[in-house]
């Protein structure tokens, strides 16, 4: 049915009706749409379009850029740099700030991405996506780097991209959470999945089990309790997925619920968990408030979070909201001692007279 669909452009104007800078918003989100589509389609050329591999270069953060992270980022950067609404972006594959160049006018919105999540899949052909937050830039100087400092709370807009066997986007401009698959015959994108919702209560995991030996106590309780099954506490069977691209974990968590987990771990003490929280922690926060879910770092809310740097990292514990706040509860249980059994300080692990083990 081709008749009364309802495209991007229309929802946006519906939803943004009576909003003073709806006309703004609705042509940033446009743009970024725009390159998305252009995503889409460089990503689905696959071997035929010779940008897969490596192109030589390492990020801010010091991982290996793939040809694609390049040109995507490219993509995003020229899309949405010229239709003055922004006053700059910030992205995973640039170390500094971006500030809009003259002659293009200067907006009222900041633009923060990962213009391809889950690069490590893209030469084996499995979902990766685009990931972006919207911010306002209400000052009328160019923006400096703590312009993009804003919690998460703040957000205008938060929306990603999955490049699966069909492109969706999934976005959020404050009220509710909505999907959209691009009908590639008529280049629209159609709201398909309107006001997305999370089941509160799930029985699947997803968090890299490889990283075991580096995680914290509430995080090894809580899976292991998951791992126990019927035979445990929690006396039901849960199953696990992990696909390495955050925004599918995401996408399958605002389709059937579920508990995704990049935590904090000591394997590098100055890095306070994987995922970055501008242009990852942030926006999917967002997204699945917004659907009912909750967001956290395990230790309060993602989107309470106070940015000191642009390329910030934060844990990521998301989903349904039942696993999300007993994982909160562990930690809060683990952080008081009232998850252990009282051991005397006289012989807890740095007491003199810890007794020799044999
Ligand atoms: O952007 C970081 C990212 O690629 C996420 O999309 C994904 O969830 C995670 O890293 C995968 O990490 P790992 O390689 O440790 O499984
Ligand atoms: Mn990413």
């Amino acid at each position: 049915m081709l008749y009364g669909r309802t495209t991007l452009s229309k929802f946006l104007i519906e939803q943004l009706r009576g909003d003073k800078s709806a006309q703004d918003l609705s042509a940033l989100l446009i743009d970024v749409a725009a390159a998305i589509k252009g995503i889409s389609a460089m990503v689905s050329k696959g071997a035929l379009g010779d940008h897969l591999g490596s192109a030589g270069t390492q990020n801010v953060q010091g991982e290996t850029q793939k040809k694609l992270d390049v040109l995507t980022n490219e993509l995003m950067l020229r899309q949405c740099e010229w239709g003055g609404q922004l006053a700059g972006m910030v992205s995973e594959e640039m170390d500094e700030p971006f500030t809009v160049p003259s002659p293009y006018p200067r907006g009222a919105y900041l633009l923060a991405f990962d213009p391809l999540d889950g690069s490590s899949n893209i030469d084996v052909n499995v979902a990766v996506g685009t990931i972006f937050s919207v911010l306002k830039h209400a000052d009328r100087k160019p923006p400096q780097t703590a312009s993009y400092l804003q919690n998460g709370d703040r957000q205008i807009a938060a929306g990603y991209a999955i490049y699966g066997p069909s492109t969706m986007l999934v976005i959020s401009v404050g009220r509710g959470t909505h999907g959209f698959t691009l009908d590639r015959e008529t280049g629209n994108f159609v709201l398909t999945h309107p006001d997305l919702t999370i089941p509160a209560d799930t029985g699947e995991f997803a968090i890299n089990v490889s990283n075991e030996r580096f995680w914290e106590p509430p995080i090894t309780r809580y899976v292991g309790e998951c791992k126990a099954g019927r035979s445990g506490i929690r006396e039901r069977d849960f199953n696990m997925r992990w696909i390495a691209s955050m925004v599918a974990e995401v996408h399958r968590i605002l389709m059937r619920g579920g508990v995704f987990m990049y935590p904090r771990d000591t394997r590098d003490p100055s890095k306070p968990g994987r995922l970055r929280l501008l242009y990852e922690g942030n926006p999917m926060a967002m997204l699945i408030e917004q659907a009912g879910g909750c967001a956290s770092t395990g230790r309060g809310r993602i989107c309470e979070l106070p940015p000191s740097q642009v390329h910030q990292r934060t844990p990521v514990i998301l989903g349904s909201r039942n696993e999300v706040e007993r994982i909160e509860r562990y930690h809060r249980e683990y952080d008081e001692g009232s998850d252990r059994p009282f051991v005397s300080p006289l012989f807890n692990e740095r007491s003199l007279y810890r007794p020799e083990v044999t």
